[in-house]
């Protein structure tokens, strides 16, 4: 079980790093973004920096996501008395310190081998939610064995199996998930150019499949395959584990899904349903019409339609439809959260909290958990000092007003 730490404050930390540095101290994962994607891009072996730094076709999407932010200008106010500051909120009820979760990004175990078990461990001594991937390292029991009652959401996949679908929210339902958010945006993997020029892609040696071959309807579904009379052989894959592989991408995603399937999800849980991929105002206008509970606007990183609209640009767009529409349903946001001014503007701009992404997998491939804590203590803290510093004390404070 992990010890939870006292909640970050900006000046804590920033007195935390300035005192070690004094006493000789340098920092684990660099502070800077740019210099952290860097640092971890160098300490991945190819493939993973293929996979995990990579997006759809030239990047396009992945550069948009992050330079749109700057088009958002903070208005920062004076003489305001921010000397008591609370970053904290909820969520469907849940008190959380900061508005920060955790973005669910599979196959971290080509980066750390504690994987998704580390950044379980780092959020729960944060006291941030964790969303877990359906394409995690490890089973989500395993996940959430460390982590006490710290909150925690399941990511889906909808599979072509509506049994396994069941059977994946059922069993987040048991390990304490508090949401489930459907992932909409990848009924296909994208057409990722730099996993395409390393011809590899890590589903198919096995990695990021623990929640599949943790299932019993998943493993009935390897059971009763037909894999033909000889069992397909590929070099460095277990035949056994290739068997799983194949079911896997038969059953991964079914890109026939449509509004009304939502319907089915609904009878197999009670827990709120959030859908992630949601960048259309007219889809967030469906989304109310279909009784979901909430949205992340996220374009998955730029990993999927390479030129798409940067999600903090679909952001405004999405909370005005979802307000027009009558529904006060919490709206997330992800893709090109890098600092506490990026989590400042998307609150500005109508986001209940951000997820976080590609910085804590970097931040865990320099230095483990510890990695991915100093990260998130590192945005937390950055974010309060844009709150203070732009004259807000809280985040009711954060508002259109406070941007240009
Ligand atoms: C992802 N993302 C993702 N999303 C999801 O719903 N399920 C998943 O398994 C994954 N896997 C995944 C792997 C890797 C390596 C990355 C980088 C991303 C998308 C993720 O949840 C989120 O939308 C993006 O990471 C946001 O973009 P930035 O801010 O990380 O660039
Ligand atoms: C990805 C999937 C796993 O982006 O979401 O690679």
């Amino acid at each position: 079980m992990s010890e939870k730490n006292t909640p970050i404050t900006g000046l804590a930390r920033q007195t935390e790093v300035y005192l070690k540095g004094m006493m000789g101290a340098t920092p684990t994962v660099p502070f800077d973004p740019i210099k952290l994607e860097a640092a971890a891009k160098e300490k991945m072996n190819p493939k993973a920096g293929g996979y995990i730094i990579g997006g759809a076709g030239t990047d396009d999407t992945i550069r948009e996501n992050t330079d749109a932010f700057s088009k958002y200008r903070i208005f920062p106010r004076m003489l305001k008395d921010v000397s008591v500051r609370d970053t904290s909120t909820e969520i469907f009820g849940v008190p959380i310190p900061s508005p920060i979760l955790t973005c669910p990004i599979g196959v971290l175990e080509m980066i750390d081998d504690e994987a998704d078990k580390a950044v379980g461990r780092a959020t729960s001594k944060l006291g941030l939610p964790m969303i877990m991937s359906n394409q995690a390292s490890f089973p989500m029991e395993e996940i959430t064995a460390d982590m006490g009652d710290s909150p925690r959401w399941f990511q889906l996949y909808w599979s072509k199996s509506n049994e396994l679908v069941k059977s994946l929210v059922q069993r987040a339902e048991k390990c304490g998930c508090s949401a489930i958010a459907v992932t909409l945006d990848t009924t296909m993997l994208g057409w990722r150019v730099q996993d395409l020029d390393l011809m590899h892609l890590p589903f198919l040696t096995g990695q990021g499949i623990a929640q599949y071959t943790s299932d019993p309807v998943f493993n009935n579904i390897v059971k009763n395959m037909d894999f033909g009379s000889e069992a397909m052989s590929v070099p460095g894959v277990d035949p056994e584990t290739f068997k799983s592989v194949q079911a896997f991408t038969g059953v991964y995603s079914r890109p026939s899904i449509t509004w009304e399937d939502l319907a089915f999800l609904r009878t197999v849980t009670d827990l709120p349903i959030l859908l992630k991929g949601i960048l259309h105002p007219e889809d967030a206008a469906l989304a109310v019409k279909y009784g979901v509970d909430g949205i992340i606007v996220s374009n998955h990183g730029g990993r999927q339609v390479d030129g798409a609209i940067a999600a903090i640009d679909a952001l405004p767009k999405v909370v005005k439809a979802i307000r027009k529409a009558g529904s006060d349903m919490p709206i997330l946001m992800d893709s090109g959260i890098r600092t506490g001014a990026d989590i400042f503007k998307a609150l500005a701009l109508g986001a209940k909290a951000v997820c976080v992404g590609r910085p804590y997998a970097y931040g865990l491939a320099l230095a483990g958990q510890e990695g991915v804590e100093a990260v998130l203590s590192n945005l937390i803290a950055e974010f309060e000092f844009t709150m203070a510093l732009s004259g807000c004390r809280n985040l009711g404070e954060i508002n259109s007003d406070c941007l240009v």
